[in-house]
């Protein structure tokens, strides 16, 4: 019996023609910027997304925290939803490292920050008592609001708040390409208005290691040397960054399919007893669902019984849980998922 990983889409480990792109890469040392592959992603990525310039950073964690130390001072604040992945599951980082306080306001359902609560949050500068309101941090897909689509009128309107309140715009795009191909839309609009942006290389785009991160020649100069102060700096990166270059070429289009799959599944459990399909999933390549109280089966014994049958999900709340869609998620897995869900629940 196979077993099919739906915990996350950072699971996936590289396909062996992403290994022999690997073992070819030509490599040179990063840190003196002679890495001719890094130089490639690098150069590529900035031309995917309409900037200026790239940095190949190594999680998607170290991506926000650059760009926000980049952007802040020590007592500046940021605003980002409470639902952020930069709020919730970043150990805190641009306040333990860069003296930035977090100012959360709560997400709507569709992962927007409401441009209300946004103006609540920005502080007054003249006032001594007050941090200094510098950057607004938006993530598309919004991963705790379902893997939701920000509607671009919507991130116009955000941009347009920052430019009048001289705020910058950073977007977490960890799953950026999932938004584009279910927006039907070029990458570079996406976040075209967007001071930094972060994608990550290891989530559905399936490269083991790695994210971007873009924004101008002037920010990413500066991105670089934090980068480094960060113990960033990579030598013989290449390696990486071919994955990378591999998963940019091959591994895009077909996050359509991941969203189809991930739609079947959620169509599939949603019909059996006890399942209730939350957070108006799936948009994109993330279902969340969870058991109420007709479902007699507690949780450990759940994901316990789903294991056995080959099928790994991940518990997110008492009774909440969360799959996820990928490169090694192929139609047999979720034919496998939904026969190991009518077994344990049916
Ligand atoms: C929205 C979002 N941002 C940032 C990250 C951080 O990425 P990494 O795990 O590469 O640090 C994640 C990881 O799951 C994420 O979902």
């Amino acid at each position: 019996m196979k077993t099919f990983d739906f915990r996350s889409d950072t699971v996936t480990k590289p396909s062996d023609a992403m290994r022999e792109a690997m073992a070819k890469a030509v490599v040179g040392d990063d840190v003196y910027h002679e890495d001719p592959t890094v130089n490639r992603l690098e150069a590529m990525t900035a031309e995917l997304l309409g900037k200026e310039a790239s940095l190949f950073v190594s999680s998607g964690t170290m991506g926000n925290l650059v760009a926000v130390l980049a952007q802040c001072q020590r007592g500046d604040e940021v605003i980002m939803g409470t639902q952020g992945h930069t709020f919730l599951h970043e150990a805190g980082g641009v306040s333990v490292l860069g003296g930035v306080s977090m100012f959360t306001v709560p997400n709507d359902a569709d992962g927007s920050i409401p441009l209300a609560g946004l103006e609540t949050a920005v502080r007054n500068h003249f006032d001594v008592h007050e941090p200094i309101t510098k950057l607004v941090i938006l993530e598309n897909t919004q991963n705790f609001c379902g893997g939701a689509v920000l509607n671009p009128f919507y991130v116009s309107e955000v941009a347009e708040f920052c430019k009048c309140r001289g705020l910058g715009l950073h977007i977490d795009g960890a799953r950026l390409f999932n938004a584009a191909v279910e927006l039907n839309m070029p990458v570079s609009e996406v976040v075209k208005e967007a001071d930094s942006v972060t994608f990550c290389l290891s989530k559905g785009l399936g490269a083991p290691v790695g994210s971007m991160l873009s924004g101008t020649k002037a920010f990413i100069q500066k991105a670089r040397r934090l980068r480094k102060i960060l113990g960033g700096g990579m030598r013989q990166v290449g390696i990486l960054a071919a994955a990378g270059i591999y998963a940019l070429e091959h591994h895009v289009e077909r996050l359509r399919i991941d969203h189809v799959r991930a739609k079947q599944l959620a169509s599939g459990i949603s019909e059996l007893p006890g399942v209730q399909i939350t957070r108006d999933t799936p948009h994109t390549n993330i279902i969340f669902f969870a058991l109420d109280d007709t479902a007699e089966i507690d949780t450990p014994t759940f994901l316990k019984k789903l294991a056995e049958k080959g099928i790994l999900i991940m518990d997110v709340g008492p009774r909440e849980f969360r799959m996820v869609t990928h490169l090694e998620i192929s139609d047999e897995g979720v034919e496998q998922c939904l026969q190991a869900f009518k077994d344990v629940l049916g």
